[in-house]
């Protein structure tokens, strides 16, 4: 079971400290929110972020593209040190180019699905991506409830894929994360769940225990 925390919750005046905060955890990977305003309505992180978080710590970065044009923009994340990029299947943009352009630049390329787009979506991409990441709530903000009806999707993502791992993001807290994983998701992304946690290294731990 891979923890990741979103970084989206963190404290925005010391992100270097809080990457490093979440490593000393044991977290095993960072998750950054991208978001254009336009995709999602809201605006967060850039490359130079991701390039800030390369610098702060050795974990594996997994970023998280809530933009029109993950086609255009993936290399700019790629250069600034993204281990893994995700492109939404319901972006406007030619999603199977987006998803060759992350693969060939040697890192993993994941596909998202919102809540209102069921597992089958990512079916025409098969065999182009190495992560499918199920979002738990609408995605553009931090701190939502869980919403319950997403638990046959992301079973049926893993009967569908039953050798790609599965990440959910949204809502994840002890509470929300052992039906994920009895559903058959592998990684879980908490925001506020680990952020707002007095002792991460306790939250993370009792995630992992999920499994
Ligand atoms: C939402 C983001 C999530 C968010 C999760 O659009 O993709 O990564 O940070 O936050 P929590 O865990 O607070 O729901
Ligand atoms: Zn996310």
């Amino acid at each position: 079971m891979k923890i990741l925390p979103s970084m989206l919750a963190a404290d925005y005046g010391r992100l270097a400290e809080e990457a490093r905060r979440c490593e000393a955890a044991g977290a095993d990977a960072l998750h950054i929110d991208v978001m254009d305003g336009h995709f999602v309505p809201n605006l967060n992180f850039g490359p130079t972020t991701v390039a800030a978080f390369r610098r702060a710590t050795g974990l594996h970065l997994d970023v998280h593209l809530m933009i029109d044009r993950p086609d255009v923009y993936a290399g700019r994340f790629a250069d600034a040190g993204a281990d893994a990029i995700s492109v939404h299947v319901e972006a406007p943009c030619d999603i199977a180019a987006a998803l060759r352009g992350i693969r060939a630049r040697g890192i993993r390329a994941g596909i998202v699905l919102k809540p209102a787009t069921p597992a089958e979506a990512a079916g025409p991409f098969a065999g182009l991506f190495d992560y499918i990441l199920v979002m738990t709530v609408e995605p553009g903000y931090g701190g939502q409830g869980f919403m319950e009806e997403m638990l046959p999707k992301i079973e049926r993502a893993a009967a569908l894929w039953p050798d790609t791992p599965i990440m959910v993001d949204g809502g994840i807290a002890a509470g929300t994360a052992p039906r994920c994983v009895a559903a058959g998701a592998t990684e879980l992304v908490a925001g506020s769940a680990l952020f707002r946690a007095g002792d991460m290294a306790e939250a993370i731990r009792a995630l992992r225990g999920a499994g």
